[in-house]
């Protein structure tokens, strides 16, 4: 573990110049402490994992080996936007894992929140493991830890989530390029980068992904349902000028079904529950009202297009009482 701290004195980096100044630092520390050796890093295609990927290929390019791990809970365009920006744009050395099978296998029958989260959490692990056994030479493990992750396991709030997990025989040194900074400078770092906007800018994602909005035990079925009908909202709020501005929003199929009448013909399918949200520090959240017209056209579109769903609910709760995700 590396124990950079955050100097106390350092200008919040706000600016493309001062992001440039950050980057070229970065670099060349980057390329003294890596020399000619191996990196590897875990690449979500969250934003942190995706400004530590830029910044290492810019520094030390092929010797970047990038995983993406696709469990299967992840929205939908997002393995194919990894592979398009690291792979096809940036020639990043990705290696593109799709354990789907083995993370819904697994997690069949789970119905508690907790033991999914430990399943979903160690299936990574092991995936990451298994494909870091397989090459040769890798001295160095990238890390997107970022500042408040450091706060936060100093006050004991959360354990470190970025923090190892790998097995004990798997001893790499940390490379940690954005752990000193906060989550915006992470994203001007990123955009100065060259990343695009809908990566750098994006919304909060939790690991388990879309497996905490698919509550009680995941079904293929109904976690499409929850891909599809959260694809739709991203792209009606993208379309309404809500994107970048509603701070998180997502959809939920919960796991009860009711009946409802589609073509002169009775059905008996899931509710898909809709939940948008702001805050600053996601510990009290407030709820996002949504004009008429939006909400009448995302029931529309759900209905129409995402097979299984046959009602449309929205969540008007903030935080507390309730939490933000289901699980
Ligand atoms: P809750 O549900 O606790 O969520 O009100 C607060 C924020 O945290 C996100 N979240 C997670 N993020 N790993 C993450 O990286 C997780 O396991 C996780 N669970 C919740 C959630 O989306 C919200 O923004």
């Amino acid at each position: 573990m590396t124990d950079i701290r955050r100097p106390d004195n350092m200008e919040r980096i706000t600016t493309p110049e001062l992001a440039k100044a950050y980057i070229d630092e970065q670099i060349e520390a980057l390329r003294a402490q890596i020399g000619d050796k191996k990196v590897l890093l875990a690449l979500s295609g969250g934003v942190d994992s995706s400004v530590v990927a830029a910044m290492l290929i810019k520094a030390v390019g092929q010797q970047l080996v990038c995983v993406h791990v696709n469990h299967g809970l992840l929205r939908k365009g997002e393995p194919e936007q990894v592979i398009k920006v690291f792979r096809d744009e940036m020639n990043a050395n990705l290696i593109y894992v799709d354990a789907t099978d083995r993370f819904l296998d697994k997690l069949a029958g789970v119905t508690d929140p907790e033991q999914k989260r430990k399943i979903i959490g160690g299936e990574f692990i092991e995936v990451f493991a298994e494909e870091a056994r397989k090459l040769d030479g890798i001295e160095f493990l990238a890390q997107g830890t970022i500042w408040p992750d450091i706060l936060e396991s100093d006050a004991g709030i959360k354990a470190h989530h970025n923090a190892g997990g790998l097995p004990e025989d798997m001893d790499f040194e940390l490379v940690e390029p954005v752990r000193i900074l906060f989550k915006d400078e992470v994203r001007v770092v990123g955009k100065e980068l060259g990343l695009p906007d809908n990566m750098v800018f994006r919304q909060p994602f939790p690991g388990p992904g879309l497996g905490v909005r698919c509550p009680g035990a995941i079904t293929r079925d109904r976690l499409e349902a929850v891909r599809e009908s959260d694809a739709i909202l991203r792209e009606e709020f993208a379309k309404n000028g809500l994107e970048g501005k509603v701070w998180q929003y997502f959809t939920v199929v919960p796991d009860f079904k009711s009946t409802g009448v589609k073509d002169g013909k009775r059905t008996f399918d899931w509710p898909c529950i809709i939940r948008a949200i702001n805050t600053t520090d996601v510990m009290e959240v407030t709820v996002e009202h949504l004009s008429d017209e939006l909400i009448d056209h995302l029931v529309n579109r759900i209905i129409a297009e995402v097979p299984g769903i046959n009602r449309v609910l929205f969540d008007y709760t903030p935080k507390p009482p309730a939490t933000v995700e289901y699980e």
